[in-house]
């Protein structure tokens, strides 16, 4: 008995760690979503700051927004995908975990995104399906606080349908009281970090998936 208790514990140190140093023996991939097609996207913006947080744990991001996110309507009963369709889904499949950022449309997700993220089940047949094993950030940014709030809740609920793992922190931004600058400033620097937290979460989790290996499971 204490022979199978100092092993787990051996093991429980030997991962402890590896999350200590915050490294790993590849980069983590973040990739984030989302914005709108506006000029000067206010969650456009909000995502950049959660990628810096991603950035700031050692993660390497790559952002996929704007018009790159105009996809045709997903139709599980065709095969073809446009360039970039397949652009978004391969930047799915590779990352170690997501940040998905929506402006608040009448209160949920915006068709834009969400569009996207039906994309996602062209990975159901992956080792790694869906968003299987995956940490989510998930942000919505409205111009009053109940949309921000009822579309950060509905995000996770899509989240969680697709297997991943939505962050602890999560982000509700009202876009009526601050505001993202172009140069990755935020008008309320708590906004900011906690939305640099949401990236570190992201980050972290993908570094501890990383670190113990578990074996893909469908
Ligand atoms: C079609 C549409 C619907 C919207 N619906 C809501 C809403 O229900 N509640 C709300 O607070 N803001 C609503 N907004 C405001 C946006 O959520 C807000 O301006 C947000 O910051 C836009 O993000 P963006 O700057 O990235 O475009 C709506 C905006 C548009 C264009």
């Amino acid at each position: 008995m204490t022979q199978f208790l100092l092993s787990r514990l051996a093991l429980h140190l030997s991962r402890t760690s590896s999350l200590e140093g915050v490294t790993a023996t590849r980069a983590i991939k973040v990739l984030g979503l989302g914005g709108s097609l506006r000029d000067g996207s206010q969650s456009e913006r909000a995502l950049r700051t959660a990628l810096a947080g991603a950035e700031e744990a050692g993660a390497t991001t790559t952002a996929v927004t704007g018009q790159q996110l105009v996809l045709p309507f997903y139709d599980a009963g065709v095969e073809e995908r446009t360039a970039e369709a397949v652009r978004l889904v391969e930047a799915i499949r590779e990352a170690d975990g997501v940040i998905i950022v929506s402006p608040g449309y009448h209160g949920t997700v915006t068709g834009l995104v969400k569009n996207a993220l039906d994309y996602v089940e062209d990975l159901r047949e992956d080792t790694r399906p869906y968003l299987h094993g995956r940490a989510v950030g998930l942000i919505a940014v409205a111009h009053g606080w109940q949309a921000a709030v009822t579309t950060l809740d509905q995000m996770r609920t899509v989240a969680h349908a697709l297997r991943g793992w939505p962050t602890p922190m999560g982000g509700a931004v009202n876009s009526a009281e601050v505001k993202f600058d172009s140069s990755g400033g935020a008008s309320d620097e708590k906004v900011a970090n906690n939305l640099r937290l949401i990236g570190r979460q992201v980050a972290e989790f993908g570094l501890a998936q990383a670190s113990a290996e578990f074996p893909a499971s469908r």
